[in-house]
């Protein structure tokens, strides 16, 4: 696991994107796994400054609310399209969201799995982490190895996501989500983790046991995991000598 330690956002943009550039580069084709939440943000905010050629380039975002009609605002569907397939100028047409707006949101979640595998799998899949240790929308006690499905989400994970909304009330009480079995067949996962709120949650992460409990464990069983995390997230993890030879990236 590689462990990057930044002093803002700015840089975890920086060092982020330049990991997708490098992935981008080497195959004009790449599947990116794209997550939303805060802090993946300043990695596509730096991504588009490389101007890389992106136009076979495909997305596939980690979860959705179930419920949401079609272009609310806070749905993911609409935080990729802006964040994403607009700021990189992507083809719309390659950028995939789970439909949480179906009829049917467990054949929806199949299909999702399904149009992963279709499209090779992905290449490098940006992740942050929620409180719980919830890894997108798998929540304490989901299955190691798990796909994606329909899940209730958490009031923890309800009221934290509340910033979004007018208010908790407002925030669904079920997702569609990749599962974690799903997630860990990614090529390559990077992990966006800022604040200090998240220090003892990421600290039991990356040093505790790997366990349903804590959902983002199950980064300790994939052998190519690329860790940022600014100083606040950081500060209780034993690597003293990367958080300096980082700290100036
Ligand atoms: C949401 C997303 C997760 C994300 C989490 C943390 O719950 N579904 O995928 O990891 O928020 O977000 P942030 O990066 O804002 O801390």
């Amino acid at each position: 696991m590689e462990f990057f330690v930044v002093q803002d956002a700015e840089a975890a943009g920086a060092v982020g994107a330049g990991l997708l550039a490098a992935v981008i580069r080497s195959n004009q084709d790449a599947v990116l796994g794209v997550a939303t939440g805060g802090s993946p943000l300043p990695v596509y905010r730096a991504l588009a400054g490389y101007g890389l050629e992106m136009s076979r380039v495909r997305c596939f975002a980690l979860d959705e609310y179930v419920g949401l009609p079609a272009g609310h605002p806070e749905s993911y569907a609409e935080v990729v399209r802006r964040e994403v397939t607009e700021r990189l100028s992507l083809d719309p047409a390659n950028v995939f969201v789970p439909d949480g707006s179906a009829a049917d949101p467990e054949r929806a979640a199949n299909d999702y799995e399904a149009a992963i595998a279709a499209h090779g799998g992905i290449d490098i899949q940006l992740l942050g982490i929620g409180h719980n240790g919830h890894l997108a929308f798998n929540e304490p006690g989901s299955s190691l190895e798990s796909r994606t499905r329909v899940e209730d989400l958490t009031e923890r994970t309800r009221q934290a996501n509340s910033r979004y909304f007018d208010s908790p009330a407002d925030v669904p009480g079920r997702c569609i989500t990749q599962g974690l079995g799903t997630i860990l067949e990614a090529r390559q996962l990077l992990m966006v983790v800022r604040g200090a709120d998240k220090a003892e949650i990421l600290h039991r992460a990356l040093t505790g046991p790997v366990t349903p409990d804590c959902p983002a464990s199950v980064l300790q069983r994939h052998p190519h995991v690329t860790v940022i995390a600014d100083e606040g997230a950081a500060a209780l993890m034993p690597c003293t000598a990367t958080r300096v030879a980082a700290a100036s990236v």
